[in-house]
């Protein structure tokens, strides 16, 4: 089984007798609530998908890793998890050994050590991260509006999160790691994804398989950015084709907890680290992956690569063009593989196909399988219906 990132899996969360001992230690420690961002993060040290990150940075690997895309210790790690504190409790959060996160819900989630407090400069991260210092990246929107004091300490979780939905998926590192050995799979190639599924998506999956023993669908249910479809019309997306479009022998869906930051580059770099401590060998990157508007180059996310060495990644990337429908090839292909005009290709934006669903348009069966279609008009009537 292929090694975690730094050597060994992580696992923050705290048994049910150190959750008493915890929760009575901490009884008058400062508390805050936290934002969902910051609970997928917690959610991701935690279980060990972020290893080996055992809590929120500290300044030295925050520089390092802005600076270099790397922890302060040398092991590749490209974006800062951080945790930003309401600026009203520096002074009280100073002089505390530990304070205690609370969920939406109000909550105990999880216990931090108070090692570090720091300001950092954030347009400077911004620049540093995503390339851009424009508010209408919404990573910058998000950096701008949250505080620049950050905490940076050790976690003990105290509770996993509550699941509403997709239960049977919600499987950690330390649980699909037991379950490809137990397959006997040897090479496994991971897929991130923050949309529903698309024929071009299958494609690139497939192709990948091709040269693997199995495949693990990983598609992201923390928070996105408010004109993406929303987890539950991406999950679901995936449970109408599984059953009749793909080898369930050689398959696991399982969610990923994260959210996205629209990183591009350097959140492949991320994407493909989690990807291998959950225990895959192989990770897809597509056309611009991770990606925003036009604020990354359709391949940026391929060519961060090869910054690294091979064994400094430990997972082998596998990269695919941009792949679409062929008319006159009669099947799907890629830039690299087609050689017909782009007259010939069908080629359509998510934005462009919520128009054409809230049109009442429906995409062809070559760009989306009817049964994702159906999918995303009854998903599209039900955010309509609730909003
Ligand atoms: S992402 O933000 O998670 O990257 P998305 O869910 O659309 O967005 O993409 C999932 C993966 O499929 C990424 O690796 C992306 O680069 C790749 N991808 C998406 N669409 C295409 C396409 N038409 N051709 C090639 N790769 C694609």
């Amino acid at each position: 089984m292929i090694a975690a990132h730094g050597g060994q899996l992580i696992n923050r969360y705290v048994s049910m007798e150190e959750r008493a001992d915890w929760l009575a230690r901490t009884r008058h420690a400062p508390t805050f609530m936290i934002s969902q961002m910051t609970q997928s993060d917690l959610d991701c040290i935690a279980s060990g998908i972020y290893s080996p990150l055992t809590g929120f940075v500290r300044q030295k690997d925050y520089q390092s890793i802005c600076e270099q895309m790397r922890l302060a210790n040398g092991l590749v790690w490209s974006i800062p998890i951080s945790l930003p504190i309401p600026e009203e409790y520096e002074r009280s959060f100073a002089h505390a050994q530990y304070i205690v996160l609370l969920s939406e819900m109000g909550e105990r989630v999880a216990v931090v050590e108070v090692e570090e407090i720091y300001r950092v400069d954030q347009r400077a991260e911004a620049i540093a991260i995503f390339g851009t210092d424009d508010p209408s990246h919404p990573g910058v929107m998000r950096l701008s509006q949250q505080s620049s004091l950050y905490l940076g300490g050790d976690i003990w979780c105290l509770q996993k999160p509550t699941l509403h939905s997709f239960a049977d998926y919600h499987l950690y590192p330390a649980e699909t790691r037991v379950y490809f050995q137990h397959c006997g799979w040897k090479s496994i190639v991971g897929f991130q994804t923050r949309n529903p599924i698309h024929r071009a998506h299958e494609y690139i999956q497939k192709a990948a398989l091709e040269m693997v023993d199995a495949l693990f669908i990983n598609p992201l249910v923390g928070t996105t950015k408010t004109d993406d479809l929303s987890a539950e019309i991406r999950m679901k997306s995936y449970q109408a084709i599984l059953q009749n479009y793909y080898p369930l022998d050689r398959v696991l869906m399982a969610v990923f907890p994260a959210s996205m930051r629209y990183a591009g580059p350097r959140e492949a770099i991320v994407h493909a680290l989690a990807r291998k401590n959950y225990g895959c060998t192989h990770f897809i990157v597509g056309r611009d992956h991770a990606g925003v508007g036009n604020f990354y180059g359709t391949y940026d996310a391929q060519k961060i690569f090869s910054h690294f060495t091979s064994e400094e990644i430990g997972i082998m990337p596998l990269f695919f063009e941009h792949s679409f429908y062929c008319r006159r090839c009669d099947g799907m292909a890629s830039y690299k593989t087609c050689p017909h005009d782009k007259a010939d290709h069908l080629i359509l934006s998510g934005s462009k196909v919520r128009e054409m669903l809230s049109n009442g348009e429906l995409p062809p069966p070559e760009f989306s399988r009817p049964e994702v279609v159906k999918v995303l008009i009854e998903g599209l009537k039900e955010e309509r219906n609730r909003s």
